[in-house]
């Protein structure tokens, strides 16, 4: 008998207490914090969903890994434990680690980046743009019709449009120093990309004689949904469908606080020695030496072992369910959501949720200040606040308000995911009475850390 139920595929030996808290408490907490989440103390926090980036559950072999930590300065053991494993998954020659993704792609940017060039992604998560950006470039997003279409069901939404793609590589050529593509695409919803896109891309950037970099975050939830979804991967394991993307590609960037399966750390690998040489200076200057890059040699030993868990079919099984679990109830209840799930997160439709709330008064956004007041859950618009601010300092509304319930891995039981439900069944119950937000006070960039909100009602819910 092969019985149905997936289980969380691990037993709690460690737990840590959470604290509920009285409406009254989150009412006080939302308006000291500014009505920005970000901005919460966590112990404020009931169910933290604003991240799955560094909050994850480390396994006992984990732990194990990091008490034989070498912390030698240079040439640690604990430096090729991590490198070979990277090796192994990726097939990269150089192996360059970092303290975070963006760390990555901020060295990556050094190296390839200047004055108008134009770098295509499928979708460019917000700290890539920014370190484009900050190096006077232009990061373009490629990603297919149905990526921005949240109810149209598509198998691989995260998918890069190539004939976009090929058009701009023809159009500009010569101003295109590298193109990249986000596995899943965060931005678009967690949104897995084909084999067959990514083959897609490496054959035109082949054609072009450009440089292709995944931005490899969440590499082995999207090796999943392929094995899942794209025939002929079937009877391929995680780790095979994995090496086969990444033998595709020139390098990548990589956040080991995803997928890595730890608190903290990141890498940087590619093929072109002269590029790794160029990476590899400026991380002395930034980061610190090239074995150990801004990490601790137990954090090294935790990503060598995070990386080979997060390929266990086992866990991605039970990863992809909770959240394809949470959409099938919010579907019955009649909540927009992007569908299908993404992998990491559920994304609520705040637009088409909340109509009544113009995108001047930032719906996704106060969808999340209404979920933290109600429920004490914590999420993460990702709409206009994160998108809408132009780098001339002009303000251009994002296609979609969407409000993002990241799952923490290997954090939340099921019951957890059940009063998650519940919470949001309750809103909706309510929606017409959340009232939008407006911005008092914003920094130049990345304003959704820091800005202050201010309700443009009496409250953001009167229920
Ligand atoms: N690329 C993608 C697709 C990401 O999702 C992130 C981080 C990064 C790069 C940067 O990595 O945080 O280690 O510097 N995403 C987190 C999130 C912050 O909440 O989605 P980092």
């Amino acid at each position: 008998m092969e019985f149905k139920t997936i289980i969380e595929p691990f037993r709690i030996k460690t737990v840590e207490p959470i604290r509920q808290t009285s409406r009254a408490e989150r009412e006080h907490a939302i308006r000291v914090a500014h009505y920005n989440p970000f901005q919460l103390r966590a112990e404020d926090v009931l169910i933290d969903l604003l991240t799955d980036s560094g909050t994850g559950a480390m396994s006992i072999y984990q732990w194990a890994g990091m008490m034989r930590g070498d912390e030698s300065y240079a040439g640690a053991r604990s430096f090729f434990a991590f490198e070979q494993t990277v090796h192994e998954i990726t097939g990269f020659k150089h192996v360059i680690p970092t303290h975070q993704g963006r760390a990555a792609e901020h060295i990556l940017s050094q190296a390839m980046v200047n004055d108008g060039v134009i770098v295509p992604n499928n979708t460019h998560f917000d700290t890539t743009r920014a370190n484009i950006e900050a190096r006077r470039g232009v990061a373009l997003n490629l990603p297919i019709a149905e990526g921005h279409q949240p109810a149209t069901l598509h198998p691989f939404k995260g998918n890069m449009d190539l004939a976009a793609l090929e058009r701009t590589l023809r159009e500009k050529r010569g101003q295109i120093p590298m193109v990249m593509c986000t596995v899943t695409n965060n931005s678009e919803g967690g949104q897995p990309v084909s084999m067959a896109n990514v083959r897609g891309v490496s054959e035109l950037c082949k054609q072009f004689g450009v440089p292709f970099i995944i931005d490899a975050c969440r590499f082995a939830e999207n090796a999943m949904f392929i094995k899942m979804r794209e025939p002929g991967y079937e009877d391929q394991t995680p780790m095979q469908i994995a090496q086969e993307m990444f033998r595709l590609a020139d390098g990548c960037t990589m956040s080991a606080k995803k997928d890595g399966m730890a608190n903290i750390g990141g890498f940087l690998a590619v093929n072109d020695d002269a590029l790794a040489e160029r990476c590899r200076n400026s991380l002395i200057l930034t980061e610190g030496f090239p074995t150990y890059g801004g990490l601790a040699g137990y954090d090294l030993e935790a990503i060598a072992v995070g990386l080979r868990e997060a390929l266990s079919e086992d866990y991605l099984r039970y990863r992809i369910r909770t959240v394809e679990y949470l959409s099938e109830r919010m579907t019955a209840a009649g909540i927009p959501t992007v569908r299908p799930a993404g992998g990491h997160a559920l994304y609520l439709d705040a637009k088409s949720w909340l109509s009544h709330i113009p995108q001047s008064e930032y719906p996704g956004w106060a969808l999340s200040v209404a979920l933290y007041t109600v429920g004490g859950i914590r999420a993460c618009e990702i709409g206009s606040v994160m998108f809408g601010k132009q780098p001339d300092g002009t303000e251009k509304f994002s296609e979609l308000e969407l409000v993002r319930l990241a799952f923490p891995r290997r954090v939340y039981t099921q019951s957890h995911m059940d009063y998650v439900c519940e919470v949001l069944i309750y809103l909706h119950t309510v929606k017409d009475k959340i009232r939008g937000v407006k911005i008092v006070q914003q920094p130049s960039a990345l304003r959704h850390f820091t800005a202050k909100f201010a309700p443009v009602a009496e409250s953001v819910l009167s229920d």
